[in-house]
């Protein structure tokens, strides 16, 4: 119940904006009718002789769109709450700091509550392994952890606890795809759920993109992906790349997304990829570094008789002191 005043429709807006201008107009409560009155609810006792009245009125919607003025945690841990969080379709993953782990169910909700297009909150501890999977923790919400987003037209399933997607490569997908030229072979030598694949499969011609990941579940999302795209040129497959690739065709271009240590694998790149091609390579590094990498990259590559160019830009920044480099190796002979 809201404590209103009862004024005549044609005193309503003047009482209204009199009340807001006093502070004493409840936002919380919509306004509501009675015949020819309006209900304003109001904060005070008595307001300018009318009459007062208790009314059940609609809550009127609170347009919060940060998480963090709505979530309720104690005035000292507030400047704690995370500014953001991974989103992959309507799964969220937030990194919670541990003073604030008793509020993680809060925090989920106020999550939710924010963003309609969110399902399901989880705790994110962090990636790890060779499938670089994942760790997760329920915070509010409900379903399973397996979603699905979009990009390009494109609509790519995943499940962030049992194989690794980056939503957040979505131009540098573009940007390959719109390298890729009629007829080219293509390999993804860690490829995931096949999100290059299929993007690449969508926006351009290739003959065929074999999508290889040590991950079986990755198999199994990459050939669920390629057949909800109608894709029929994408060759899923489970194993280790440095050895499959071996099994495969020459290639045109070759995508090798593992930026930890994706540079120990381009000498079974280069081995695979004909003269005149590209191998896009992802690497982290120390800024500092980035030219002594490269200069490191030319020369073991000729030590196995390739000769290469790269072409670097900086991606994004990783920490203070490191980047996530996209390098685009150019097979020279
Ligand atoms: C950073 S993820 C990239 C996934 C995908 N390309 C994407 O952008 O979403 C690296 C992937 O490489 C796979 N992987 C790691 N070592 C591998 C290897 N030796 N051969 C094939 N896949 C490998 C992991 O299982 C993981 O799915």
């Amino acid at each position: 119940m809201a404590k209103c005043i009862r004024v005549p429709k044609r005193e309503g807006e003047s009482a209204r904006s009199r009340l807001m201008a006093d502070g004493m107009l409840n936002l919380r409560a919509r306004i509501g009718s009675d015949g020819d009155f309006l209900l304003i609810p109001i904060l005070c006792d008595e307001y300018d002789g009318y009459e007062v009245v208790d009314a059940e009125l609609r809550e009127q919607e609170q347009k919060v769109t940060d998480y963090r003025d709505l979530v309720d945690v104690p005035p000292e841990l507030k400047e704690l709450l995370p500014t953001s969080f991974d989103v992959v379709g309507d799964v969220a993953m937030m990194k919670i700091p541990d003073e604030l782990k008793q509020y993680r169910g809060d925090i989920g909700k106020a999550l939710l509550k924010v963003n309609r297009t969110l399902r399901i909150v989880f705790e994110d501890h962090g990636v790890k392994g060779d499938f670089r999977i994942r760790d997760l923790e329920h915070m509010a919400g409900e379903g399973p952890s397996e979603t699905t987003h979009k990009e390009f037209g494109v609509v790519l399933t995943t499940d962030p606890a049992r194989v690794y997607f980056n939503p957040r490569l979505s131009s540098e997908r573009f940007r390959i795809a719109s390298q890729v030229q009629d007829g080219d072979v293509v390999i993804d030598m860690f490829a995931g759920v096949a999100p290059f694949g299929t993007v690449i499969c969508k926006l351009a011609s290739p003959e065929v993109v074999y999508s290889i990941d040590l991950n079986p579940e990755a198999e199994h999302f990459a050939r669920y992906n390629a057949e909800r795209n109608h894709i029929d040129r994408i060759v899923a497959m489970t194993g280790d790349s440095s050895v499959l690739i071996y099994d495969l065709p020459m290639a045109d271009r070759i995508v090798m997304n593992l930026p930890q240590i994706a540079d120990r694998f381009l000498g079974f790149a280069m081995d695979r990829l004909k003269v005149g091609g590209t191998a896009y390579m992802y690497k982290i590094l120390e800024r500092a570094d980035l030219e002594r990498f490269c200069d490191d990259l030319v020369w073991r590559m000729a030590e196995l008789g390739f000769g290469i160019v790269i072409n670097v830009s900086e991606l994004k920044t990783y920490s203070p002191t490191m980047s996530v480099y996209s390098m685009d190796v150019v097979r020279t002979s």
